[in-house]
């Protein structure tokens, strides 16, 4: 007797970040304008962006939330434009590191949650593109990251510690810290998955002298794309604008 087994190989996280960030493109339309977020899975819906530019012949133009989005989108063909005071957007399209129930998400793991959220919040929604593994029941297992003014950093790590339950580190270290595209360093901190109540921690945080933006998007993101081994998902908050 002859057994045949057959091996279903299930998606790598890679492959799923593909799947999640092509996805999310069926929110793109013709005629839009368009924030790029920034971190490996948006890098899919760049990269898909692009391809309908050139294949369906879709007009948009894409604001970066980053110089190395900016880069690829440039090279990809994808017509950009800089963010100004008065810009408004139709669409952002960014990944994240963790979101919750509420929408509420932690980013700023690739260090440009600055740009990032000017760009949201400058834009009529966002669409967030995760893996599975960025789902969480209460923000705070990622260490939150804070950019900070690179001069006042020690002073804002000092009063950031009170507050923060877990470590407090510059992101690189004080040999060669991490430095971001608006010339800041990120404070990462720890507070555990204790993050109930984002909208006032983010308001606390935000009052420290030297604090530039808090890595808290609270009540921006109206939907998620989720891709996950079994399939795609697409979690819409009911109170939106999606
Ligand atoms: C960059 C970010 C990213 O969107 C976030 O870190 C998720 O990235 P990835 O898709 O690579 O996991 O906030 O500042």
């Amino acid at each position: 007797m002859h057994v045949l087994f057959i091996v279903r190989r299930m998606p790598g996280v890679e492959q799923l970040k593909e799947q999640a960030g092509i996805a999310a493109c069926r929110f793109v339309s013709d005629g839009m304008s368009l924030g790029l977020g920034t971190g490996s899975t948006v890098r899919y819906s760049i990269i898909e962006i692009a391809r309908m530019i050139k294949q369906e012949g879709i007009d948009v133009v894409g604001v970066p939330t980053s110089e190395d989005t900016r880069q690829l989108a440039e090279h990809l063909g994808i017509p950009l434009s800089p963010i100004e005071a008065s810009t408004s957007l139709d669409l952002t399209i960014d990944g994240a590191d963790e979101f919750d129930p509420n929408f509420d998400l932690i980013k700023g793991g690739g260090g440009a949650l600055t740009k990032e959220k000017i760009v949201a919040n400058a834009s009529n929604s966002m669409v967030v593109v995760v893996d599975e593994t960025k789902q969480v029941s209460t923000l705070g297992e990622f260490d939150l990251p804070i950019e900070v003014d690179s001069i006042l950093w020690e002073d804002v790590r000092d009063d950031i510690s009170p507050i923060c339950p877990g470590e407090v580190s510059l992101r690189g270290g004080d040999e060669e810290p991490y430095i971001t595209d608006n010339h800041g360093f990120i404070l990462d901190c720890s507070f555990g998955p204790s993050i109930s109540d984002p909208e006032s921690l983010e308001r606390e945080i935000s009052e420290i002298t030297g604090v530039v933006e808090v890595g808290l998007f609270v009540g921006i993101c109206d939907a998620v794309v989720m891709a996950s081994n079994e399939g795609i998902e697409t979690l819409v908050k009911p109170s939106g604008r999606l």
